[in-house]
C-alpha cells in the first residue's frame, strides 16, 4: 500500500527541499532495475521514510542517501547512478508533460528554452520547485555549453537529462565535462556537441 508523509515542511537542517515527483521518478527507476521490491529494499538501505507525493517537498537529504544506496545495490559510483536517473527522470517527465516537448524537434531547442519557458512553467505548477538557473555559451549550432550552478551540485543529472532529451529526439550527442564543482571549480561546464539524427549513425546493411 502507498503511504504519503506530512510533506509541507519537508526541508532539512540547510532549508533545501525536492519536489516529490523526482523522488517518485527514483522509484520508477529502481522497480524497472530490480523489480516490485527494490524500492522498499532502498529505503530500509537509505534509512528513510518514503510515502513521497509528487507535489509535496522532501529534504535533500533522502535524495542523497537513496542515491548513496542505489550505489551499493547497483555496484555503480553515485556519479554514475545519478546520471543514468536523470536519463530515465527526462523521459518519464516527457511522457508527464508532453506539452513542455511539444514545441521542439531537437534537443538544442528545448535545452535553450530551460530559463525562460520550461523550469518557470514548472515552477507555477509547483510553486516551490527550485530548478537551476543555466548559462549558455555557444560557437554555433552543433555546439553548446551549459554552465550549470546549484548547491545540489547535481552536474550528472543535468547531464543525464541531456542524454534522455537526446534519446527522446532521436539525437546523438557528446557531453564533455570541462569543469566541475566536484573538481574545485565553481561552477560546471557541460560541453555539447550535437551529432544529428541517431539512425545518420548506423552503418549500412
Ligand atoms: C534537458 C533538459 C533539462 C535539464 C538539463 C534539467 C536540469 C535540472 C537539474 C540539474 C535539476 C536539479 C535541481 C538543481 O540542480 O538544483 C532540475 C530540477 C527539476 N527539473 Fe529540470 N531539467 C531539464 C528539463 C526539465 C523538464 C522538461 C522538466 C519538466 C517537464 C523539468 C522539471 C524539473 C523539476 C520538477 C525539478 C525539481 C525542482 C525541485 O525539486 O525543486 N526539468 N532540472
Amino acid at each position: 500500500m502507498t503511504k504519503f508523509r506530512s510533506s509541507l515542511d519537508g526541508r532539512d537542517e540547510s532549508g533545501r527541499a525536492v519536489k516529490g515527483i523526482i523522488f517518485n521518478l527514483l522509484e520508477d527507476m529502481a522497480e524497472s532495475a530490480g523489480g516490485p521490491e527494490a524500492w522498499d529494499e532502498l529505503l530500509d538501505v537509505a534509512g528513510v521514510d518514503g510515502g513521497y507525493s509528487a507535489l509535496g517537498d522532501y529534504p535533500d537529504a533522502d535524495l542523497v542517501a537513496l542515491v548513496a544506496a542505489c550505489s551499493r545495490a547497483w555496484g555503480r559510483t553515485e556519479f554514475d547512478v545519478t546520471k543514468s536517473f536523470g536519463e530515465f527522470a527526462l523521459l518519464g517527465l516527457a511522457r508527464r508533460y508532453p506539452a513542455f516537448f511539444a514545441p521542439h524537434s531537437r534537443t538544442r531547442d528545448l535545452l535553450v528554452s530551460l530559463n525562460d519557458v520550461i523550469h518557470p512553467e514548472v515552477r507555477k505548477l509547483h510553486p516551490t520547485a527550485r530548478p537551476p538557473l543555466f548559462g549558455y555559451r555557444s560557437s554555433g549550432d552543433d555546439q553548446l555549453t551549459l554552465v550549470y550552478r546549484s548547491e545540489r551540485q547535481l552536474c550528472g543529472f543535468a547531464e543525464g537529462m541531456v542524454v534522455g532529451a537526446s534519446v527522446h529526439f532521436g539525437e546523438s550527442v557528446t557531453i564533455n565535462q570541462s569543469m566541475c564543482v566536484h573538481t574545485g571549480a565553481d561552477d560546471c561546464h557541460l560541453d555539447i556537441t550535437f551529432l544529428g539524427a541517431r539512425d545518420e549513425h548506423v552503418p549500412a546493411g
